[in-house]
């Protein structure tokens, strides 16, 4: 009996993972085979190009583009895109990647330079690693925002995993995923300064079935940014700092018609963030938000650590509509720590389309400093269930 345990542990141990290993072998694509120099210097755009082309067409199950640790390598304005022939396509990065410093020096593969790294049209893809995406978007900072690009962008793809990789400093957004399905972000560390200008961590747009979690992010403005056409997203065991919050929306800008619904943000530290748990809808506006949960929320130091404001703006278009963005059924649970900001539940809405289902429950947070915290609604129908500090009327 003793022996026939052993045997088959020995088996377990020994010829278990050899046959898993021995399995067909998953082709790799090394960039390096390809031509690309690790020096941070030498242009590797063209490269990745035909090492994707190549990984891309590659018939059996899973192939692997592999970005070698121990190098930089430097890369220009680069499109990946699908549909590639395996169902399922890796693209391993323990290298790093370096955008030109100089954003005169950037050569675009078309007109608008507003992405950096681009994947497009492809299902079943994995990237992960423990390389660092460095968009050093430093000299762009200065630049106006529209021209600026967004260091990694996965657009129209499904069944997306990304993975252990680092990004820092980008020209504009860190990371968006738009029109995609059912993709899994975890273990992500996203790094810039406070101060630098509309570099969203993960923005998320027309997606939906994205659960992300176990990141952390500090950035200048949202750590997550979750706008029009979003649904079914979770959003767990993050920390957001420096950075805006973890946002819905903005929405309704311009009179747009936005929606988002059947958002699970839980599990949340906000250090010393702007805002922590917000919705802000632009005057004007059309659609809705709901099914909104933020839950076991820590904030330490924030602005604004529960915001709806339904009169976001820009400092030009301020002025109140007769509709706008419907806010209904959200709930800010179990959300504790300290505010450093005059109002810590800020819910501002509008007389035409006032807030509806708001639900504040066991919410505790006090000033870090002298003075107290307070709260202010307007024009907001809900509940208050549990502690509630600041005192909040409903
Ligand atoms: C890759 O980037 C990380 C983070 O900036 C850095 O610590 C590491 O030394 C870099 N590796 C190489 C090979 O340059
Ligand atoms: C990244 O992972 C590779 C492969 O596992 C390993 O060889 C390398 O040392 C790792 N690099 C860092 C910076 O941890
Ligand atoms: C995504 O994955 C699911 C489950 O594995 C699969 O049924 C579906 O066909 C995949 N979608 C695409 C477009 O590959
Ligand atoms: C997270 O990713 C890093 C690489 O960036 C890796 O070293 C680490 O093991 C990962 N952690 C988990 C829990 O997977
Ligand atoms: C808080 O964030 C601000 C703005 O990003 C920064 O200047 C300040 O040093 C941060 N404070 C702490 C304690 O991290
Ligand atoms: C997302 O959160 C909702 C609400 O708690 C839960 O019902 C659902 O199972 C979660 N989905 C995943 C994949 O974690
Ligand atoms: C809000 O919740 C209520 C009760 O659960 C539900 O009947 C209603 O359809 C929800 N509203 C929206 C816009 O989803």
């Amino acid at each position: 009996m003793v022996i026939m345990k052993m045997l088959v542990s020995i088996f377990v141990a020994l010829l278990l993972p050899s046959l898993i290993f021995s399995a067909p072998d998953f082709p790799v694509f090394n960039v390096v085979d390809y031509g690309a120099v690790g020096d941070g210097l030498t242009d590797a755009t063209n490269a990745f190009i035909k090492t994707w082309e190549a990984t891309c067409t590659s018939s059996p199950s899973s192939p692997t583009m592999y970005v070698p640790s121990g190098n930089t390598f430097l890369l220009h304005p680069i499109k990946l895109e699908g549909p590639c022939v395996s169902p399922a396509v890796t693209i391993q990065i323990n290298g790093n990647i370096t955008a030109p410093i100089e954003p005169s020096r950037w050569r675009c593969y078309d007109k608008r330079c507003d992405k950096w790294i681009h994947l497009k049209h492809v299902n079943g893809l994995t990237v992960h690693g423990n390389g660092t995406i460095n968009g050093r978007g430093h000299k762009w900072w200065n630049v106006n925002d529209r021209l600026r690009p967004t260091a990694f962008e996965i657009s129209r793809s499904e069944n997306i995993s990304l993975t252990g990789l680092n990004f820092k400093d980008s020209p504009r957004m860190h990371i968006h995923f738009e029109k995609s399905k059912s993709a899994r972000v975890t273990n992500i560390t996203i790094d810039a300064p406070g101060e630098s200008p509309n570099t969203d961590g993960i923005h998320v747009s027309g997606s939906r079935d994205v659960f992300i979690d176990y990141c952390q992010i500090g950035t200048g403005d949202d750590c997550i940014s979750i706008v029009d056409g979003c649904s079914h997203l979770n959003i767990s065991n993050i920390v957001c700092g420096p950075g805006h919050g973890i946002s819905i929306g903005s929405l309704g800008k311009h009179g747009s018609n936005d929606n988002v619904e059947d958002i699970f943000i839980r599990n949340i530290v906000f250090i010393n963030s702007t805002n922590g748990a917000r919705i802000k809808t632009w005057q004007g506006g059309k659609g809705h938000a709901s099914n909104i949960i933020f839950e076991r929320i820590r904030t330490q130091d924030s602005y604004n650590p529960i915001i709806i404001d339904q009169f976001y703006c820009d400092g030009e278009h301020c002025t109140e509509h007769d509709s706008a963005v419907q806010v209904s059924n959200v709930t800010f649970r179990h959300v504790h720590g300290t505010s450093q900001g005059e109002f810590a539940v800020k819910l501002d809405c509008s007389a035409s389309i006032p807030c509806t289902g708001i639900v504040l429950e066991d919410i505790d947070i006090r000033s870090g400093y002298e003075d107290q915290a307070r709260a202010y609604t307007s024009n907001v129908q809900g509940i208050v269930m549990g502690l509630n500090i600041p005192q909040t009327h409903l």
